[in-house]
C-alpha cells in the first residue's frame, strides 16, 4: 500500500505516486539504428514522398500480414476514412456509433454526410446491429461499423443488414491493427477497412493509415484519389485530394512492424498485470478479449460503477491525474454531443441511453512500451485505495 490516509493522496495535497506523467498512447518505438538507417537511405535516394519504395515495401508487407489483396497507404486515418467513403460513393445519411473518435462522424460530415449515430451494445461497446435497422431510411447509403477497442463488430449482422437494404458497408480498423474476428485478421471485411498508424496507436508511421480492400477497380480508386485523381502523367480523371503517405513515415511504419510482436507482447503482459491487480475490486470492471482472438491489447478500459465505489469515474480521474496518471475519458461525451452534432441532433441523446451510459463510466489507463509492471501495480493499488475510500473522498471541497 502507498497510501494509508486520503489526506495523502496528491489531490489533497499529498505527494504524487508518479513524478514523471504516465500517459495513455505514449508512443512505441521500435529498432532506432533500423529506423536512422532507413531515413539515411531516404535521404540518399531524394525519393521524400509521391509513392516511394518505403511506401511500397510497406504496401506489400502490410497486405501479405492481413491477407488482403490491397492495402493502400495513407498520410492518417481521418483522410483514408474521407477518401473511402468517396470512393464508395456514400452520401445522405451514413450510420455509425456515437461511441467512437470524432474522426469517424467528421470525415463523414466533411464530405457533406449526415452522420447518423446509433446507439451501441453495452457488452462489446460496438455498434449494436439491433438498432441499425430502426434508423434506416431512404436517405441512408451506407453503414460505418468501428472497431471499438480492436474487438471486432457483430460483421455477419451488419453485412446481412447491408445486404438486405443495399448499403454499401465500411469499417473503421483504427484500433483494430493485429486483432482477428472468427480467426481472420481484421482489413478484409465490408468493402474496405481504414486503418491509423497514429503515433499513439501501438502500431505506428508517425502519422498514417491505410485502407485495406479486396476490391481491384475500389483499389485503383483509392489510389487515384489519393493522389489529386492522377490517373496517368498530366492526366487527372477524378476529383482528388492528397492522402499520400510521405516516405519517412513509412520508414516508421516498417521499422514498428518489425517489433509489432514484441509491442502486443508487452501490451498483453500489461494486460494481465491490470487484470490481476483489478480483478477484485468492486464496481472497477476491466474490459474482456476473447481467449479465441487476437487482440493487440493496446486498450486498457476499465468501467466504473459509481453504485459500487462509492465515486464517480471523474472523481477517480481527477485522483489519478493529481498523482501524475493521465487516464482518460473515452469516448467522452459521445460524437453526438460534440458540435456541430450536438447542435444539429439536439434530441440524439434519447435514442442513445447506451452510449450515454459507457461515456460517463469509461476510462483508459496507460500502457504500452513505456509503462512497466511496476507502475502498474502501483496504479491498481491506487484505485483499490481510490475505491475503498471512495464515499469518504467524495464528500471532500476538492473532490467537485
Ligand atoms: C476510431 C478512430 N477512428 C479514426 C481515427 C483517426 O485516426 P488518425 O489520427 O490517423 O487520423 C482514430 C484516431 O485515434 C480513431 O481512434
Amino acid at each position: 500500500m502507498y497510501k494509508t490516509n486520503i489526506n495523502e493522496l496528491a489531490l489533497f495535497g499529498g505527494k504524487p505516486i508518479f513524478n514523471e506523467l504516465l500517459h495513455v498512447g505514449r508512443p512505441n518505438i521500435g529498432n532506432r539504428e533500423q529506423l536512422l538507417a532507413r531515413i539515411n537511405n531516404l535521404l540518399d535516394r531524394r525519393w521524400l514522398s509521391n509513392n516511394g519504395p518505403f511506401v511500397q515495401e510497406l504496401e506489400q508487407k502490410l497486405a501479405g500480414y492481413l491477407g488482403v489483396k490491397h492495402c493502400i497507404a495513407m498520410c492518417n486515418a481521418t483522410v483514408a476514412l474521407e477518401i473511402a467513403a468517396r470512393a464508395l460513393g456514400l452520401q445522405g445519411e451514413v450510420i455509425l456509433p456515437s461511441f467512437t473518435f470524432i474522426a469517424s462522424a467528421h470525415a463523414l460530415q466533411w464530405l457533406g454526410i449526415t452522420p447518423v449515430f446509433c446507439d451501441v451494445d453495452p457488452l462489446t461497446h460496438n455498434i449494436d446491429p439491433i438498432k441499425v435497422e430502426n434508423v434506416i431510411t431512404q436517405y441512408t447509403t451506407g453503414i460505418l461499423g468501428v472497431h471499438v477497442w480492436g474487438r471486432a463488430c457483430n460483421i455477419d449482422k451488419l453485412s446481412s443488414i447491408a445486404k438486405k437494404h443495399g448499403l454499401r458497408l465500411m469499417f473503421d480498423a483504427a484500433h483494430a491493427f493485429g486483432c482477428t474476428h472468427q480467426g481472420k485478421l481484421i482489413g478484409g471485411f465490408g468493402e474496405l477497412e481504414v486503418f491509423s498508424f497514429h503515433a499513439t496507436k501501438f502500431f505506428n508511421s508517425f502519422e498514417g493509415g491505410a485502407v485495406t480492400t479486396t476490391n481491384d477497380e475500389l483499389a485503383e480508386k483509392l489510389r487515384r484519389m489519393r493522389n489529386f485523381g492522377f490517373a496517368g502523367l498530366d492526366n487527372v480523371i477524378d476529383i482528388g485530394t492528397n492522402g499520400k503517405m510521405s516516405e519517412v513515415s513509412a520508414a516508421m511504419g516498417l521499422t514498428s512492424f518489425e517489433s509489432m510482436n514484441e509491442f502486443i507482447e508487452a501490451n498483453h503482459n500489461n494486460y494481465l498485470v491490470y487484470s490481476n491487480g483489478l480483478d477484485d475490486i468492486s464496481g472497477v470492471q476491466l474490459i474482456k478479449y476473447s481467449e479465441k482472438e487476437k487482440n493487440n491489447y493496446q486498450y486498457i478500459v476499465i468501467e466504473i460503477d459509481e453504485g459500487s465505489t462509492g465515486l464517480s469515474r471523474d472523481l477517480l480521474i481527477k485522483v489519478l491525474h493529481a498523482e501524475n496518471v493521465r487516464a482518460r475519458r473515452y469516448f467522452y461525451p459521445g460524437c453526438h454531443q460534440m458540435e456541430p452534432y450536438r447542435s444539429n441532433f439536439p434530441k440524439a441523446k434519447l435514442a442513445l441511453p447506451e452510449t450515454e451510459k459507457l461515456t460517463s463510466k469509461v476510462l483508459q489507463l496507460p500502457s504500452g512500451t513505456a509503462v512497466g509492471e511496476e507502475d502498474i501495480s502501483r496504479i491498481c493499488e491506487l484505485i483499490r485505495f481510490a475505491v475503498v475510500n471512495g464515499a469518504e473522498i467524495s464528500t471532500l471541497p476538492e473532490s467537485r
